[in-house]
């Protein structure tokens, strides 16, 4: 299939487009400067052609959102309509990349597809907009949540702590925040099979399975790389005060992954286990 992908230098963005190409697809992978999602023609001009357009393309610093959330909006919500409407008219599906920031974080359970959106931050505002203006633009379209991402090719919360532990005795990581650390080139593997499902519009989850706090996380990365994990100490998010207010429980359920068929992403730990070299090594 033809295939534009857009933020294509991001994170998630350049490994999306070596698993499509792996798996046989005619990618186009577009960015920064030379394709703005916000630009009407120039977006109308990318999709022609293509049969599945994915937007990576984001406003990602979280805490920068709450001071600049004119800029958030155009870049995560403006954005991705101009995308789906040129896609809509172009005959292509839409995937849309979203977050489990649009949830207010204080669930026990995992939250479902459907649960209501109630963002917190302005990170989450310009991301829960953006799923609206896709879904109003773009019946057809797909939205993916995903989470925690980490992956080859970037900094990130695995890169960093390898590196702080190599530079400090210690490390105080937040233990009051439940999420699921997710691998992009699992994340990558999802989104390839799900279009190749060509399932139903709506929403799905792309995240690992099981579940672990920053600090847990934090432990796990240090014993995957061979440092001892009791160097990685335990604080509340109360002690490490953000501009953006982070949920405290960020765990979302697969119902819709299975119910179209397409498997589920790996067990975190197990991922982290087979990518912390790779990702690490890539920076
Ligand atoms: N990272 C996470 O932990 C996480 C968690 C949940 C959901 N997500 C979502 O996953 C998706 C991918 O995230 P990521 O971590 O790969 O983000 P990323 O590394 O920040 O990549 C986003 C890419 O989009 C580009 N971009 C920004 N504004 C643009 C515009 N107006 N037109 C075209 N391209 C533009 C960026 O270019 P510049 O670098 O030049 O600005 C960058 O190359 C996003 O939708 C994000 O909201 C991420």
């Amino acid at each position: 299939m033809r295939i534009l992908v857009t933020g294509a230098l991001g994170m998630l963005g350049h490994v999306l487009c070596e698993t499509l190409r792996d798996a046989g697809h005619d990618v186009t992978a577009k960015d920064l400067p030379e394709l703005d999602i916000t630009h009407v023609p120039a977006c109308e001009a990318a999709v022609a052609g293509h049969d599945w357009v994915v937007n990576c393309a984001a406003f990602t610093a979280v805490d920068d959102c709450e001071t600049k959330e004119k800029i958030a909006f155009e870049v995560n919500a403006v954005g991705p309509a101009v995308l789906a409407r040129a896609a809509r008219s172009a005959g292509a599906r839409l995937v849309q990349i979203s977050t489990d920031y649009v949830f207010a974080g204080d669930a026990g359970t995992p939250y479902d597809e459907d649960a209501p959106l109630a963002p917190r931050s302005a990170y989450g505002r310009s991301k829960a907009a953006g799923e609206w203006a896709v879904r109003a633009e773009h019946p057809d379209a797909l939205i993916v949540r995903t989470a925690w991402l980490y992956g080859p090719g970037g900094r990130n919360f695995v890169t960093t702590m390898a590196r702080l532990a190599v530079e400090r005795d210690s490390v105080s990581v937040v233990d009051d925040q439940r999420g699921q650390p997710t691998c992009t080139l699992d994340l990558a593997r999802y989104l390839t099979e799900l279009i190749g499902a060509d399932p139903p519009a709506g929403v799905y989850h792309g995240t690992s399975e099981g579940e672990t706090t920053w600090h847990g996380f934090a432990q796990a990365v240090f014993e995957t790389l061979g440092h001892d994990p009791s160097r990685v100490l335990p604080i509340a998010s109360a002690d490490y005060p953000l501009p953006a207010p982070r949920p405290a429980y960020s765990v979302l359920g697969h119902r819709r992954s299975d119910a179209v068929g397409v498997n589920r992403l790996p067990n975190w730990r197990a991922a982290l286990q087979a990518s912390a070299h790779l990702v690490v090594e890539s920076v």
